[in-house]
């Protein structure tokens, strides 16, 4: 019993909300990766990467779908459970998949699963402002919230694909609007994916809670990155953001060290991995 509580004296004290808040304050980056089993999980603490996601992104990566869309409950929880027993320092955060939070109450009991059956200490959700009221309701639940904008993976086959959002005027105005207020609603974090730089850094600098950008440009809090395009085992066409770390590590311990080396210090992302 309260161990938890006791390892927070250790040397490597777990990451918590506070510990990301006070990284905003002082500027020091967040380095984050997605992660799908114990193993990854156990490498991922020990390079000292300080944030950890259960993406639904594991429907394109492990079960080699095209999109994220078919990826379930079930999923999430069963690969977060994995993750969780690997981790000691990480704060870990899983992705409520598509479909499982059409109304508060589902999003309430989904999060619950999360955290009880799966281990997750935060929860995500692609969010805009049909989410506010069910970003308050968790929160109002005392569960800790991760809303997620620009690139909604979730959606692709509404908006017509994986494109960069928030271009022109218009668009950067409303997430902009959106961001303000999914953190009024109460989100601990915001994520933003495949977005200009520049409205990368101007979210950043408006919103006090931390933010993390996927292709979101070098202004955000912090970076997050699919582990296995970091690692080099997605095939295909890779979006610019992505930076292959294997090529100079001996090993994956080594490359995950340099992705996060990489964020701390600034050298990732360069402006060849930002979009205009
Ligand atoms: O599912 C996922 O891996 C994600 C990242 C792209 C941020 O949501």
């Amino acid at each position: 019993m309260y161990t938890h509580l006791e390892l927070r004296d250790s040397a490597r004290p777990p990451v918590s909300l506070a510990t990301l808040d006070k990284m905003k304050a002082e500027g020091e980056k967040i380095a984050s990766l997605t992660c799908y089993d114990a193993s990854f999980g156990v490498l991922l603490d020990i390079a000292d990467v300080d944030v950890v996601l259960v993406g639904d992104s594991l429907g394109m990566v492990i079960q080699g779908h095209d999109t994220t869309v078919p990826v379930t409950m079930d999923d999430i929880v069963y690969h977060c459970r994995a993750v969780s027993r690997g981790l000691h320092r990480p704060l870990l955060i899983a992705d409520l998949p598509f479909m499982s939070y059409p109304s508060k109450e589902r999003a309430l009991e989904n999060s619950v699963r999360l955290m009880q059956e799966g281990g997750a200490e935060m929860v995500k959700l692609e969010s805009g402002a049909g989410q506010i009221e069910i970003v308050e309701f968790l929160a109002g639940h005392d569960i800790a919230v991760c809303a997620h904008l620009g690139l909604k993976p979730q959606s692709v086959h509404k908006t017509g694909g994986f494109r960069v959002q928030g271009r022109g005027a218009e668009a950067a105005t409303r997430m902009v609007a959106n961001a303000r207020a999914l953190e009024a609603a109460g989100a601990d974090i915001v994520l933003l994916e495949c977005i200009p730089s520049e409205l990368g850094a101007q979210i950043t600098a408006e919103l006090e809670v931390p933010v993390i950008g996927i292709g979101a440009g070098p202004d955000t809090d912090g970076q997050i990155l699919v582990l296995y395009d970091i690692l080099d085992i997605t095939s295909g066409r890779k979006p610019r953001f992505v930076k292959n770390f294997m090529e100079d590590a001996a090993n994956i311990l080594e490359a995950a060290r340099a992705y996060v080396r990489a964020v701390k210090d600034g050298s990732y992302p360069g402006p060849e991995h930002g979009f205009a």
